[in-house]
């Protein structure tokens, strides 16, 4: 559910879902987020819940830290019954997932998703888990929430940076899915920047809808699940080629967006017409940082990509606006030529 005022109605609105509230609800957040929402938080809460802290950052979304709280969660009494909320960004939401599935062989959870990339994207479909230091993603259990409570208001305290590279992932749900979304985020991009909630709520709506509807006929990421992949083998390639540190997510699938348009283009899936309005939507959404990379380098990560099997270089390329479709035929000169596209844009500014 997305929409304003959620946060500080939060306990009646699970006590519908669940039938009561547990005796013990946990909540898993991170300081940041805690100090800036915790009153919010807890006015609706009869008696205050148990707070678990994860401190911010990808290398804490590790085992280490599922051990930590989880012993936490063991001393304060948790027990079968209890229920998690996680309140927090990507990796809150990642972790407290995992922690719902493991703790006492699995409990309820709901999230409360605080970024704009938590909730169009990483709330919905039932991942969670955490890293190894061999990669990203790499542990973890489909366990569904109870609930999704997307509350628009808390999208205020976001950093702009934070909103503009979660933004992509609704460009994405657009390109793949969507054209009347497109169209939107076309002609609405200084409401939906602005934080225009009626903006924000319509497109972040859209984009929920659209990844559950995938995820619903494709729980296991079989087939029709990789189309949310558009943008990602090269976005990957690109987080992975720099190390994690420059660019966020989003920012990395927006540039692997356009390699991905250039080569729907060059193969003709795309008009030179639709790949000029998806490339332009995409800046509108922008900027997009710099890249100062050799393309080889970015061509070598794309072979790493842990959506591949059996050593085929798995491509999604949209079809039109609204359409993509999924090709394991894109040759080595095909993706060399597509990326330095990209990083001529890239290093141009
Ligand atoms: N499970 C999935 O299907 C799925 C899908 C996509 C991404 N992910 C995962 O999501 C993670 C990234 O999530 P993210 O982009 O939300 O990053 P994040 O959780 O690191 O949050 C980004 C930053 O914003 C801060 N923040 C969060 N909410 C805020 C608010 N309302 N006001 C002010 N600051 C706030 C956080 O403290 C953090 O510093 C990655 O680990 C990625 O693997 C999972
Ligand atoms: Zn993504």
């Amino acid at each position: 559910m997305a929409g304003s005022g959620l946060l500080s109605t939060l306990a009646p609105r699970i006590e519908r879902i669940a039938g009561r509230l547990p005796r013990r609800v946990f909540v898993l957040t991170s300081a940041p987020i805690w100090a800036l929402w915790n009153e919010t938080f807890l006015a609706s809460f009869p008696e205050a819940p148990i707070v678990l802290f994860l401190e911010p950052g990808e290398k804490y979304k590790s085992l280490a830290s599922v051990e930590k709280l989880l012993r936490e969660m063991a001393r304060s009494g948790g027990d079968r019954g209890s229920l998690l909320i996680a309140f927090g960004g990507g990796i809150v939401g990642d972790v407290g997932g995992f922690l719902a599935a493991i703790f006492m062989r699995g409990i309820a959870y709901v999230q409360v998703p605080t970024t704009f990339l938590a909730q169009v994207d990483s709330s919905v479909g039932g991942k969670t888990g955490v890293n190894l230091p061999e990669g990203k993603n790499l542990v973890g259990s489909f366990h569904h929430p109870l609930a999704v409570f997307a509350d628009i208001g808390v999208l205020g305290t976001l950093p702009d940076r934070e909103l503009r590279a979660g933004l992509m992932e609704s460009v994405k749900a657009g390109i793949i899915r969507d054209r009347t979304l497109v169209r939107f985020m076309e002609e609405h991009v200084d409401e939906v920047l602005g934080r225009d909630a009626k903006a924000l709520e319509k497109v972040i709506a859209a984009s929920i809808r659209m990844k559950a509807g995938v995820v619903s006929r494709d729980e296991r990421e079989t087939g029709l699940r990789m189309i949310l992949n558009l943008g990602h083998t090269v976005g990957h390639a690109l987080e992975q080629a720099t190390g994690y540190k420059t660019l966020l997510h989003g920012e990395a699938v927006g540039w692997g967006m356009i390699a991905t348009l250039y080569l729907a283009r060059k193969r003709g899936t795309i008009t030179a017409g639709q790949f000029e309005r998806l490339e332009n939507l995409i800046h509108l959404y922008g900027p997009l940082p710099p890249l100062k990379l050799r393309e080889k380098k970015v061509t070598a990560a794309t072979g790493g990509d842990k959506k591949n099997v059996g050593g085929v270089r798995r491509f999604v390329l949209p079809i039109g606006i609204g359409d993509a479709g999924v090709v394991e035929d894109v040759t080595p000169e095909e993706l060399e030529e597509a990326v330095a596209y990209m990083l001529a844009r890239a290093s141009a500014g």
